[in-house]
């Protein structure tokens, strides 16, 4: 699981949980911007893992590269509260971080449950950044319409916890056969 700078990120404390108890070895990676919204002991002790926050931490690796690990030991990657920046980064390729470097150094499905304002969402830069992913099979899962962070309603609010684990599920059994 990968965490980004969204109002939102409290929703993977949820979503990890919700993931363990229907049997998923969840690890994660969050951003720096997640880590202005939620500690990285939170989500190490709901996951019962180290979170990568660091790309350049040692790690318990010999060869030092956790992102690398990370990136081939998932069977699905789902990036939660999925933001504008980190959609616009995976749209373009870039692995500055923890948790961009590991959706790089993967083959792994991906699934992208974004959270953002809607003027964000509805940016032609963040609608040629969704359909870039989307082109290269990614699964966009949301958002929706709903009350957002600021307190507008509108596009942009990140789907529900239960559909994340359903859409991660379901590419779990794919990806298993
Ligand atoms: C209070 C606050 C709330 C924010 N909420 C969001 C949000 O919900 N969605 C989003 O895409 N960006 C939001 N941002 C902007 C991101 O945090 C910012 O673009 C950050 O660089 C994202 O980094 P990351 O994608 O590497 O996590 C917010 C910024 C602040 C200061």
């Amino acid at each position: 699981m990968h965490v980004s700078g969204s109002v939102a990120a409290f929703k993977a404390c949820e979503l990890i949980t919700a993931l363990r108890k229907n049997g998923c070895e969840v690890r994660v990676a969050m951003t720096a911007g997640a880590k202005r919204f939620i500690t990285a002991a939170t989500l190490r002790s709901l996951s019962g893992h180290p979170v990568l926050d660091d790309m350049w931490a040692n790690g318990t690796e010999a060869h030092g590269m956790g992102h690398i690990d990370l990136g081939s030991w998932a069977g699905v990657h789902v990036a939660v509260a999925a933001s504008a920046s980190l959609i616009a980064r995976l749209a373009h390729g870039f692995a500055d971080d923890a948790v961009t470097t590991s959706l790089l150094a993967t083959r792994a499905p991906l699934l992208v449950a974004p959270a953002m304002e809607t003027a964000m969402w509805e940016h032609p830069a963040t609608r040629a950044n969704v359909e870039a992913l989307r082109s290269r099979g990614a699964h966009l899962l949301g958002p929706v319409s709903g009350r957002l962070a600021s307190g507008a309603e509108g596009d942009g609010r990140m789907v529900e916890v239960a559909a994340v684990v359903e859409a991660v599920l379901a590419l779990v059994r794919e990806s298993t056969g």
